[in-house]
């Protein structure tokens, strides 16, 4: 067992305190072990427990934060959609596009071609982005396969991210994303299509929880109802891609399934809003589909706020609505275009975000979580949302053990 002690640094363990919802520590301590990969103590310096045997690190005067958590993404995909990018400035709408045959079952005709080989080597660089931004856990959706061979490859594809970065991958089942085109005009035979693969996929190990795209040009909310009976009966969380272009109802329908998180919400109702509040549902808001899909109606953050939802923040990368690979951007993103305060923006990436995936065990700083820490050169934590576009020098740990820069592991990758 190998004890690491940081010191020359301040902290924001997000455990929040009366007037102070980041927690902050200025002056602080943070002490982990490598073998198990957990906090064993964080606090003022002064406070540290004398006659500690420990590794010692400095931070030069920096902040530590929780590594960051993106709860949503759909990172593993074939291709790109730069032309569609095009029709749409043209003013094509995202649903003219997928009415059309192209949106996502554009990238699932180039998802189903690519080998897994390709779709590692197409997804590390997404990765490399968010790791460079002190992320340590990332959320990974399938739903550009649509059939059990091509689902299972992405989610496989998903989980050995992990084995080439140091990385927690949670992976999302979303098999009812779109309707393939071999299922065309037969929504039901495909939803009965997905309860076959799900316990298939489960079986192998591959699902964390299951999502349902519940919008006009996906599904309705009686076919999201079937497939969230089915992951419930198998044990597994729910969670909804609900009122992105519309009201369908879906947040309601996903709070009753004590879903983990309701994403997008533009178009979200008072209901739907007090029915996530009463479950406990996660609010995932995403800034970036929002600005690329040039909407103007934004999440009831207000009364979001005003319920006590807790509201996370995620990239939502993918090749149509959000081609982004950045956390940090969102935190500009969530406080300018939705009105958060830049403290619920930190929490939205991490403490909230650690909530909207089930994991208990991380997204603030006390002892027994794990060890996941950004350090960042930066005068206070607001900095990670008042500045964008920029590079922070981030360093971070990750399951107790200091990360290298993501070029240098890809070099030892190579
Ligand atoms: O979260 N809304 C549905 N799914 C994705 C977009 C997928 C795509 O266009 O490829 C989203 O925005
Ligand atoms: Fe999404």
């Amino acid at each position: 067992m190998s004890l690491h002690l940081l010191t020359d640094c301040h902290v924001a363990t997000l455990v929040p305190a009366p007037n102070d919802p980041l927690g902050l520590c200025r002056d602080a301590a943070v002490l982990w072990d490598d073998q198990d990969g957990l906090l064993r103590w964080v606090g003022p310096r002064g406070q540290l427990p004398a006659g500690l045997q420990a590794v010692q690190h400095g931070g030069q005067g920096g902040w530590v934060t929780p590594g960051l958590i993106d709860s949503h993404t759909h990172l593993v995909h074939g291709g790109g959609r730069s032309q569609e990018f095009r029709l749409r400035l043209h003013g094509a709408s995202y649903e003219d596009i997928a009415r059309a045959g192209g949106g996502i079952v554009s990238t699932v005709r180039a998802t189903r071609q690519a080998s897994a080989h390709e779709l590692l080597a197409q997804a590390l660089p997404r990765l490399d982005s968010l790791l460079a931004e002190g992320v340590t856990t990332v959320e990974i959706k399938s739903g550009y396969g649509l059939d059990v061979l091509s689902e299972r490859k992405s989610l496989e594809v998903a989980r050995e991210l992990a084995s080439h970065r140091a990385v927690d991958v949670r992976t999302t089942f979303l098999g009812a994303h779109a309707l393939p085109p071999e299922f065309a005009g037969q929504p039901e035979a495909y939803i009965d299509a997905v309860l076959a693969m799900l316990p298939e996929l489960h079986s192998l190990g591959l699902v964390d929880a299951v999502d349902v795209f519940c919008e006009r040009i996906a599904f309705s909310l009686a076919q999201t109802e079937r497939v969230f009976q089915s992951a419930r009966a198998l044990g597994l969380p729910v969670k909804l891609h609900a009122e992105q272009l519309s009201d369908m109802g879906g947040a309601a329908l996903a709070a009753r399934h004590q879903a983990l998180s309701c994403d997008h919400l533009e178009w979200l109702s008072p209901e739907g809003a007090r029915a996530m509040a009463q479950a406990g549902t996660v609010a995932v808001l995403l800034p970036a589909a929002f600005y690329f899909l040039r909407e103007s109606r934004v999440p009831p953050v207000a009364l979001l706020r005003e319920l006590g939802v807790p509201m996370a923040l995620a990239t939502d990368c993918n090749p149509g609505s959000a081609p982004c690979a950045s956390l940090l951007l969102m935190l500009s993103m969530g406080c300018t275009l939705f009105q958060l305060t830049p403290e619920e923006a930190l929490q939205g990436v991490t403490c909230h975000a650690a909530r909207a995936l089930g994991l208990a065990d991380r997204g603030q700083l006390q002892p027994g979580l794990r060890a996941d820490l950004a350090l960042w050169p930066i005068d206070h934590p607001i900095d990670l949302c008042y500045r964008f576009g920029q590079h922070h020098a981030v360093r971070t740990v990750q399951a107790g053990r200091w990360r290298s820069a993501p070029f240098q592991e890809a070099q030892a990758h190579a």
